[in-house]
């Protein structure tokens, strides 16, 4: 009986788990791995984030001086190669243009980028920035987040895609169209696989700076470890010491 029941519980609850897996997944979403340790990546990706993104988007909670810190710059290849205009060393990544005027070209503000690493997670952001296409009368649209009103931005890089979409016909005779794979038409400057590695340089970058303390936090869970093993170690010696007398 109460087996059974757990049994049930367990069926009812995988069901969930992958009904909500596909409902995020849209079935374009796959699991990017990125690697917050390394160091070279991450300043590619902030390269990638001044150059391509901040002239929308902010990122308010990201000061210059911090990124230098954690990234292993220097103030002054900071202050050389990722900020433009006359942003100083320790204030944050703001942008030039404001969310009204964004929200009067584009129709949408650009939210800021601080924290989408967590918001969005990193396969959807790895997702998001693959699947910009050109649809039939040359706007740019993305499968992932439809009718959005971003521009490709780094379609220089990428190349200019379309997108194939298969018709299916419902039970009630109403039709849909349903994507089914893209087709890059024009070249862009790097290769696929290029292009990948620079949007995984971005994502990485982007997590990163959604929770900055995570270098540091996994750095230190390291030593916490080693010292609890070695406490462990002294704690065992003791015991010994201890009932050594008791024997
Ligand atoms: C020309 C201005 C512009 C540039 C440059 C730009 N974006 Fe955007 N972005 C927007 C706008 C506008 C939106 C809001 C889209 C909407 O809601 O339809 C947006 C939305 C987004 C979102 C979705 C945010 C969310 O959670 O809904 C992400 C992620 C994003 N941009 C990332 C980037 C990255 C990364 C770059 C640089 C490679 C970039 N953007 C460059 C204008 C821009």
């Amino acid at each position: 009986m109460i087996i059974s029941r757990i049994v049930k519980g367990l069926i009812v609850s995988a069901l969930l788990f992958s009904a909500t897996a596909m409902a995020a997944g849209g079935g374009d979403i796959k699991v990017v791995n990125i690697n917050l340790k390394d160091k070279a990546a991450l300043q590619r990706g902030a390269s990638i984030f001044v150059n391509n993104c901040l002239g929308c988007h902010a990122a308010a909670y990201m000061r210059y001086n911090r990124l230098a810190e954690d990234l292993d710059l220097t103030e002054s290849q900071v202050r050389d190669n990722l900020i433009f205009g006359d942003a100083k060393i320790g204030e944050v990544m703001s942008t030039t243009m404001s969310s009204a005027e964004a929200a009067e070209w584009f129709g949408a503000p650009a939210p800021d980028l601080s924290v989408v690493g967590r918001s969005r997670g990193s396969n959807w952001l790895y997702a998001y920035l693959t699947s910009f296409y050109q649809d039939e009368f040359g706007n740019w649209n993305n499968t992932v987040f439809p009718d959005v009103s971003m521009p490709h931005v780094l379609w220089n890089l990428q190349g200019i895609q379309t997108a194939v979409f298969d018709e299916v016909v419902a039970d009630n005779g109403s039709k849909h169209k349903v994507f089914k794979n893209f087709e890059l038409n024009t070249p862009g400057s790097q290769s696929a696989a290029e292009y990948d590695r620079s949007v995984r340089d971005l994502v990485a970058y982007l997590s990163y700076m959604g929770e900055p303390a995570k270098l540091k936090r996994e750095a230190i869970g390291i030593w916490v470890l080693l010292f609890l093993a070695l406490f462990t170690f002294v704690a065992y010696l003791l015991k010994v010491e201890y009932w050594r007398d008791v024997h």
